[in-house]
């Protein structure tokens, strides 16, 4: 009896063994620890769509032109705007195709063109959908016939969606055109965007065509701790794209690498996420003089000129070809890490008679329509450039005036009023990122 009774206990006990070995063997992936594995087996069995980078440039089918992206604009009545790059030698009209529930609605379009091209081929261009009526649009995509055939990947997502009047995520934030080429000047980079962060700014944009490895490093770790968005800009795999502002003397299908197009989307782009955006290149600085920070800065001038939307700010140059002297900033540990020391300039030239000096641009984005470099093209609202007393670009760069002597520049030591915070922030981001070891 006892026997019996053992006998089947041993049975049961093999049987259940054999079965667990069999859904091992079966299902050896779902004990595996490793990540890849298990998306594998999220993505099998419950349709987690894998996550997708939105592609930042589309070709419009069997045409030359090219889109970026999609908003829609509440100040023209919610008309979708598609921030696009056309060829001036093929324009011809274009169709809307927007995706409504099920079926796809074509309305015509309007073709915007702005008006900097610099002589490049292609250029900037809106291109402004009417709405479909009683369509809640998600998705658009341009067409040159009003009938074709779409792939879901043709559409691009229409953002801004919901206008937003108050509560924007962010104060400021910065939008940085195109790094492209091998860009390595780390220790710039990083004393300024520790910089940016003492000034209040919350957020950097910086789009990417390639950039140096140890650049690179830093790119990585600034978008890990979440103030850098990195878009990737590809523009080189669809055009030639220019190093140069003007076509006559630098060729190539478009300026500096689709600068303008990528300011124009980093305008929509932050249009509800940031009180203001400022579009300074990445070694420029826009630096109150009389004020602690950009918020007081701004604050002060919005009470002054409560009309205004648009403020334009005076570049000024600190050639790195001169050194102060004392030797303050010239720190061992920053010997072995590539690119300027900004603390190291102190000089800054002159004004120049009969030259103004380039400006650029902090912005309430609503009131920008279209935007260039130097100035903006359209927009709603007043414009005012502020005095450089008040606030002026610090841009650590070669001379324009290279025949200056020291003695002729002016001394100015702004960057060190930021020493105490700034040199452990910077050392601390050189060795997270392993730009030290
Ligand atoms: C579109 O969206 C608005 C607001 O969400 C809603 O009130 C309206 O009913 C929607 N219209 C259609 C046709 O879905
Ligand atoms: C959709 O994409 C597939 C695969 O890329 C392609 O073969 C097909 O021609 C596309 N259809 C249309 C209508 O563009
Ligand atoms: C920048 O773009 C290049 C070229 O696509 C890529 O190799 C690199 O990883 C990108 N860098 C970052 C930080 O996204
Ligand atoms: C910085 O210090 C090094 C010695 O550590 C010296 O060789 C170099 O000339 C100094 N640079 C300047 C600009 O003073
Ligand atoms: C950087 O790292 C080195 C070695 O890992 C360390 O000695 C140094 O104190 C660190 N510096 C900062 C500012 O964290």
């Amino acid at each position: 009896m006892e026997k019996k009774t053992s006998l089947k206990w041993a049975l049961c006990i093999t049987i259940i063994f054999v079965f667990m070995t069999v859904v091992w063997m079966n299902h050896k992936q779902y004990f595996s620890s490793s990540p890849y594995v298990r998306e594998e087996i999220i993505k099998d069995y419950h349709e987690i769509p894998k996550y997708s980078k939105q592609k930042s440039i589309t070709p419009i089918k069997n045409s030359k032109h090219l889109m970026v992206s999609a908003f829609k604009d509440h100040r023209i009545n919610g008309r979708t705007r598609i921030i696009s790059i056309l060829n001036r030698d093929q324009l011809q009209p274009l169709f809307c195709i927007f995706q409504c529930g099920k079926n796809n609605d074509v309305t015509p379009a309007e073709i915007d063109m702005h008006s900097d091209h610099f002589g490049f081929r292609y250029v900037t261009t809106d291109v402004l959908c009417k709405n479909v009526p009683n369509c809640n649009a998600t998705h658009v995509t341009l067409s040159l016939k009003p009938d074709m055939l779409y792939n879901l990947t043709d559409f691009l997502p229409i953002q801004n969606q919901i206008q937003e009047e108050e509560a924007f995520p962010y104060e400021f934030t910065i939008c940085i055109s195109n790094l492209f080429g091998s860009y390595n000047n780390v220790l710039q980079f990083v004393q300024t965007m520790e910089v940016y962060k003492l000034l209040g700014i919350q957020r950097v944009v910086i789009y990417n065509t390639s950039c140096g490895p140890d650049l690179e490093k830093v790119l990585h770790y600034y978008s890990e701790e979440g103030i850098l968005e990195i878009v990737e800009w590809p523009i080189d795999q669809f055009l030639i794209p220019s190093r140069g502002w003007n076509f006559k003397e630098h060729g190539g299908d478009m300026h500096y690498y689709g600068q303008l197009t990528t300011l124009n989307e980093c305008i929509y782009r932050n249009m509800y996420r940031s009180k203001y955006v400022l579009l300074n290149d990445i070694d420029e600085i826009i630096m109150p003089y009389q004020h602690a920070n950009l918020h007081l800065l701004l604050e002060d001038l919005q009470h002054k000129h409560p009309d205004v939307g648009i403020f334009i700010i005076e570049n000024h140059i600190f050639p790195k070809t001169q050194f102060d002297n004392s030797g303050r900033f010239n720190r061992t540990e920053w010997k072995k890490v590539p690119g300027i020391n900004i603390l190291e300039h102190v000089y800054r030239e002159p004004d120049r008679k009969n030259v103004f000096n380039p400006t650029k641009i902090l912005a309430n984005p609503r009131q920008v329509v279209q935007t260039s470099v130097h100035s903006v093209l359209k927009n709603y609202g007043q414009t005012f450039r502020v005095p450089p007393d008040v606030c002026r670009i610090v841009h650590v760069r070669v001379p324009l005036q290279g025949s200056l002597a020291k003695e002729q520049l002016f001394v100015d030591k702004k960057l060190w009023e930021f020493e105490k915070p700034l040199l452990p922030n910077v050392d601390n981001v050189l060795n997270k990122s392993g730009i030290l070891n």
